[in-house]
């Protein structure tokens, strides 16, 4: 039946001429095989005519296990961004593996696709096997339930008379054969090539195994007829899998499968590392600047001239803005990457403002409008020194008599921007005449966010309106409510 289907579904939906449809239906008849010896589900996706999209011609179930698949798949579609890895072996012509893929039908599953090639070295097809993630193999099950004897093994492997690609040829498994005397009577080729590099000689074919591989003798001497075992060796990281193949009772051989996690157990630690190395310089960073900040305070308390203590204090506060964009990504600790949160940084570096002078009765209101919005650390440093900036010049000039007055940071999200607003209910900002305060800003909006930054004109106070593009880096979400401060 799945022959039929599959030639079927070739026809109707793809350009397969009936010579590669031939090398697709030798394959699938060996799938249910490799699907109950593998304990895997296997597919065969082709590539549908006029369509950026993929559809499954053949599928295997394991007979051993529930299936995670409640109903045949055969003859669904298959999209790009679910299955990324079949598009890849196909567009690549390479296999592919991915951990944790989530299938279409939101089966978080392990993934391995091989492209099947046919004599002219098109990809004719993928194929693909499939474990379940969250169900590790049972380890152990009864033996005599599965189909295998010499014969389907031999058909399963392929003879040496067979020209096709056999499906343990495709497979990254690493797959050992041994007989009732554990001589080698079968290796894929990375399964050559593994005993070939532990056992340092490449004479390996009718080779006992235990002696090629001593590790593997503990396996061998385990009982139980199905044993999985995790082992770390030389730097290697493997689980090894074995079957006791018996027919009538009697052991007529012994299936190895070994699946190397080395890699992946690599990659896992570079990624820890590398996060650590980030950590590590952020704390360095925010370090550094606090003793800076130290070095200025105390060249203050230690005498400076009346006249120079506020610009003491703004470059005091411009270092304590960056650092504040550190000290937010050091305290989010679970965060995986160093987005920082604007409202709450803009909240950090207004609370801590060092401003001598008249006391002033100031209301500071910072609204975020229901929104959310996570930077990168570099588009956070330069939207803390603005914010920096404008709310020290509304708290400077804005209220030069000792009168009570209000300071509102409000941000707009757009649908492509985000706007910045800053207002004070002082006195104006008249004939604007840039120090070196508004250079910095004018320089961070447009170098560094690109940006505008302008003055609306309002009949009280000072209107600062700051626009800039929402780009990958800036992330808004949208909250319920509204939170003031
Ligand atoms: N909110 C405001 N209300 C009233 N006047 C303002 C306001 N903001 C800025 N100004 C005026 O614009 C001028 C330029 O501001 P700018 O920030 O460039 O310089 P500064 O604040 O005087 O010094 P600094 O370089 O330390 O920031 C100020 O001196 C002030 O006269
Ligand atoms: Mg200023």
């Amino acid at each position: 039946m799945t022959k039929t289907t599959l030639e079927q579904l070739c026809n109707l939906y793809t350009d397969l001429q009936a010579e590669d449809i031939g090398i697709l239906k030798n394959i699938a008849s060996t799938l249910q095989l490799y699907a109950d010896l593998s304990e895997a589900y296997m597919f065969i996706d082709c590539k549908m005519k006029d369509s950026e999209h993929a559809i499954v011609v053949a599928e295997a179930f394991p007979k051993s296990m529930d299936s995670v698949y409640e109903n045949s798949v055969v003859g669904k579609i298959v999209f790009d961004s679910f299955e990324p890895g079949v598009f890849y072996s196909y567009r690549k012509g390479q296999k592919s593996v991915i951990r944790h893929a989530v299938t279409q039908e939101g089966k978080s599953v392990e993934q391995s696709v091989v492209p099947i090639k046919n004599a002219s070295h098109q990809v004719i097809g993928v194929l693909i096997q499939e474990r379940e993630v969250d169900s590790p193999a049972a380890h152990h099950y009864d033996v005599r339930g599965l189909p295998i004897g010499q014969e389907p093994i031999d058909y399963v492997m392929g003879g040496k008379s067979s020209e096709m690609p056999i499906v343990s040829d495709l497979l990254m498994e690493i797959f050992l054969l041994t007989d009732n005397e554990n001589r080698l009577i079968y290796a894929n080729p990375v399964g050559v090539k593994f005993v070939t590099e532990m056992s340092g000689t490449e004479k390996i074919l009718y080779k006992n195994l235990i002696h090629l591989m001593p590790f593997v003798k503990p396996i061998y001497e385990q009982e139980d007829d199905v044993f999985v075992f995790e082992l770390t060796l030389d730097q290697k990281n493997l689980i090894v899998k074995k079957v006791r193949l018996r027919q009538k009772n009697k052991t007529r051989g012994t299936l190895l499968i070994i699946q190397d996690l080395t890699e992946l157990r690599m990659k896992e630690k570079e990624l820890m590392m590398k996060s650590v190395a980030i950590q590590e310089v952020h704390h360095r960073v925010k370090n550094n600047l606090q003793t800076v900040a130290s070095l200025l305070r105390l060249q203050m308390r230690k005498g400076v001239p009346e006249e120079s203590k506020p610009y003491f204090e703004d470059t005091l506060n411009r270092i304590f803005s960056i650092s504040s964009v550190y000290e937010i990504i050091l305290a989010n600790e679970n965060s995986e990457d160093d987005d920082v949160n604007i409202i709450e940084l803009t909240k950090k570096v207004c609370s801590a403002m060092v401003l001598s002078g008249l006391p002033k009765k100031v209301d500071l209101i910072i609204r975020s409008n229901g929104n959310t919005i996570l930077t990168s650390s570099r588009k956070a440093v330069s939207i803390a020194l603005i914010v920096n900036e404008l709310v020290q010049n509304s708290l400077k000039h804005a209220f030069p008599e000792d009168v009570s007055g209000e300071i509102v940071v409000n941000f707009f999200s757009m649908k492509d921007r985000l706007e910045l607003h800053i207002f004070d209910n002082g006195v104006g900002i008249g004939e604007q005449k840039a120090s070196l305060g508004l250079d910095i800003v004018n320089n961070l909006v447009v170098n560094d966010l690109n940006g505008e930054f302008n003055y609306v004109p309002e009949e009280i106070g000072t209107h600062a309106v700051i626009t800039f593009p929402v780009s990958p880096e800036v992330i808004i979400y949208y909250e319920k409510e509204n939170i003031d401060s």
